[in-house]
């Protein structure tokens, strides 16, 4: 760990950021807009490369809003056969490198069936379906306790921000609860139908490793999730990689001016 953060401190000037972002499937382009240095993961020691069309897979340092901040341009996965602990090691680089606050974004299908592609939805909290946690092994007293609390991941406070902020704008955001299957299979319609009957408004296959790790190290986390698609099932259409990327463009300025509201706001 101390070698990434060296490197990191080392190639940014020692920019110290305090909020960090990840930047879901298509929506990696505010860290194109704002960059002031900016790191391939595959040159970081310790982190590993992003294989994924729509990711970039970098790490992007900028001050925005007046805030001082580090995105992931793309995220690792778990269906890459990446395991959980190196997927959520920027998470906890980010806490050594003294963020705060990490704001979790992602491209989900609507399992709600009021919610429609091209909603945005606050994340009020998680359903872990991925069959792992990225906590299993040994614990790092360091960064967080073995048996960490989840009853608050999805900070109440920061919820009211990006309300005010999306009301502000006009957008009419929604919240849900957002639950994640490992993937790379888009789910079946008798799985998005379990997933409804649990209690889940959105289903993905990220966001979920990340927000533990985060809430175990001790970080406020918001999530905010682009509704793409109709999950399966919800209608007769196919599901595609391709539509996602398209209706996360779409959305792309929407999305942006409630990121650079809420950094505003925080
Ligand atoms: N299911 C799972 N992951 C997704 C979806 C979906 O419908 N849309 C975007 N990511």
């Amino acid at each position: 760990m101390q070698n990434t953060i060296n490197f990191i401190h080392q190639n940014t000037n020692n920019f110290r950021p305090e909020i960090g972002i990840v930047l879901g499937s298509g929506l990696g382009n505010l860290a194109d807009e704002y960059n002031e240095f900016a790191i391939a993961y595959s040159d970081i020691p310790g982190f590993v490369k992003s294989t994924i069309d729509g990711h970039k897979g970098r790490l992007v340092f900028a001050n925005i809003a007046g805030k001082k901040v580090v995105m992931m341009q793309g995220r690792n996965h778990y269906y890459e056969g990446h395991s959980m602990a190196d997927i959520t090691y920027p998470i906890k680089v980010m806490k050594e490198l003294g963020v705060k606050v990490v704001i979790l974004t992602n491209a989900a299908g609507a399992v709600n069936k009021i919610f429609n592609p091209g909603d945005l939805m606050v994340i009020t909290d998680h359903i872990n379906l991925m069959g792992a946690n990225p906590l299993v092994g040994p614990n790092d007293e360091k960064f967080g306790p073995r048996f960490p609390d989840m009853s608050e991941i999805y900070n109440k406070d920061l919820i009211k921000i990006a309300d005010n902020s999306g009301r502000f704008l006009g957008l009419n955001l929604r919240h849900g609860v957002y639950i994640a299957s490992s993937g790379p299979s888009y789910e079946t319609p008798a799985e998005i139908k379990m997933a409804r009957i649990m209690g889940a408004d959105a289903a993905g296959m990220s966001t979920v490793p990340e927000a533990i790790v985060a809430n175990y190290c001790g970080m406020k986390v918001l999530g905010i999730s682009c509704i793409t698609n109709y999950a399966s099932g919800v209608s007769t259409k196919k599901l595609s990689h391709q539509e996602v990327i398209d209706t996360a463009a779409n959305v792309n300025k929407n999305f942006k001016s409630l990121i650079l509201l809420i950094l505003k706001n925080l």
